[in-house]
């Protein structure tokens, strides 16, 4: 990608490193921290299922047509809704999914230095050194949280200043995996334990009466955020793709990494929390949890401690500094978004654009930091609202003014058989009827 001093821009290093960044985009405490927290407060298997229809149906469409808008026009999300029509409105829906990745950026990073601390929290905890384990594990100390958040922050920066290429591919190719043999591998101890055959049922076996409208519209944000959508940062990471590559099959791989690994995540973490509970620990106050925010961010190191010695050390330290690259991809990914902006828009070099957006940010993540309760509104109207809104949009513009024709020959590169595929018959009627239609039938039935 682009050098540190030029506005030029640059292009993925290879197939897999475009894969690689989008997933490491897409995977991240969306799947590790929201999921499974919306999973036990939402409605157990039901919020499962109706979240792994809204991906598959909703998100990917959308997927194939933020990467297929990216491609084609080149640029950051203002850019490419300026360059694919000479209409005036749609630029506007570029700059409002560069306000949501702002916004959502800023309480992310606070997150993402929880995850951070807890790293080494677990060794703290081992060492018996109380005090700095205590000190590390308090999410509610706002001088604690924006310190870190600020190292994260500033982290992110670096990265986004020197091109994220090399950076993010290298990240995510040994994250991943490692991350999932973690996750397993924990799954595996969590289910020798008592309790744990309440929360596997909790988890996979649907209660329908729990699905409401609003279980249906959390669960969509949820999707959109999941899958790093509805703001452009999937216009951004396509700008860069090659024309060689396949477009749906790109957005296929994308999804399944990202769904593969929430679903990962809650088969984790939702037996942990009823072997908690088994054990005596206060996660739930009534029915409802203790807390919804750092609910995790409590189970998880209950867990390692649980496993105790040496090996709950290793694995508690690696899941959270791995849980912590994973954020790192993520908080890279939305940061590219107003970063491009500013270097397409107003031909700002990276290095200033970066430093320029990202201390701008973290001012915002400060306030963040000493308030977390914002989290919850932060994530409902930029997330769970604005994302949606986002897709919706990109939809319409898609079907009605750039037109499903243009994108589809814009995929014919990197795919030339796709006009004889059933794909390129159904895509078009997603675009155009069921995910707008579903989206906003959500979205009013919701506030109704
Ligand atoms: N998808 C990431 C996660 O699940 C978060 C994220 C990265 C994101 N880029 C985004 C969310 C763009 C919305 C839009 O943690």
């Amino acid at each position: 990608m682009a050098g540190t001093s030029s506005t030029e821009r640059g292009s993925w290093n290879s197939k897999l490193g475009f894969i690689l960044a989008a997933a490491g985009s897409a995977v991240g405490l969306g799947n590790i921290w929201a999921f499974p927290t919306k999973v036990a407060t939402e409605g157990g298997g039901a919020y499962l299922l109706v979240y792994l229809v809204c991906t598959f149906l909703i998100g990917f469409p959308v997927m194939v047509a933020e990467l297929a808008i990216g491609r084609k026009s080149g640029k950051n999300p203002v850019g490419a809704f300026k360059s694919l029509s000479s209409n005036k409105f749609f630029p506007l829906v570029g700059l409002w999914g560069v306000i949501c990745g702002v916004m959502i950026l800023s309480f992310y990073t606070v997150i993402a230095g929880w995850a951070f601390g807890y790293a080494f929290e677990e060794i703290f905890f081992y060492f018996g050194w109380d005090a700095g384990a205590n000190w590390l594990t308090d999410t509610s100390n706002g001088f604690r949280n924006a310190i870190i958040a600020a190292v994260f922050m500033i982290g992110t920066i670096k990265i986004i200043v020197g091109g994220v290429s090399d950076g993010i591919e290298k990240a995510t190719k040994t994250m991943m995996p490692l991350l999932i043999g973690i996750i397993i591998i924990m799954i595996g101890y969590v289910m020798t334990q008592p309790g744990a055959t309440e929360g596997v049922r909790e988890y996979l076996l649907p209660d329908f009466s729990k699905i409401t409208t609003g279980l249906i519209f959390s669960a969509m944000g949820q999707a959109f955020f999941s899958l790093s959508l509805g703001m452009g940062a999937l216009i951004t990471y396509g700008s860069y793709l090659n024309k060689k590559e396949n477009i749906p099959q790109a957005a296929a791989m994308v999804t399944l990494a990202d769904v593969g690994i929430a679903f990962l995540a809650g088969l984790l973490i939702i037996p942990a929390m009823y072997v908690a509970k088994n054990a005596g620990i206060e996660i739930f106050v009534g029915d409802q949890l203790a807390s919804s925010t750092d609910l995790v961010f409590q189970i998880l190191p209950a867990l390692f401690h649980s496993i105790g010695g040496a090996a709950g050390l290793i694995l508690g330290v690696v899941f959270f500094l791995l849980l912590s690259i994973a954020a790192l991809t993520s908080t890279i990914s939305l940061l590219e978004v107003p970063v491009s902006f500013v270097i397409d828009e107003y031909k700002v070099p990276r290095k200033k654009a970066s430093w320029g957006v990202g201390l701008g940010v973290l001012v915002v993540s400060t306030i963040v930091a000493f308030n977390t309760s914002l989290i919850g509104t932060f994530d409902y109207i930029f997330s769970n609202l604005g994302l949606p809104i986002g897709g919706l949009l990109t939809c319409i513009f898609v079907a009605f003014v750039w037109k499903t024709d243009s994108a589809i020959t814009e995929m014919e590169y990197g795919f030339a058989g796709i006009r004889q595929t059933l794909f390129s018959k159904v895509w078009p009627m997603f675009i155009y009827v069921i995910c707008p239609l579903a989206i906003l039938y959500n979205i009013i039935t919701n506030f109704i």
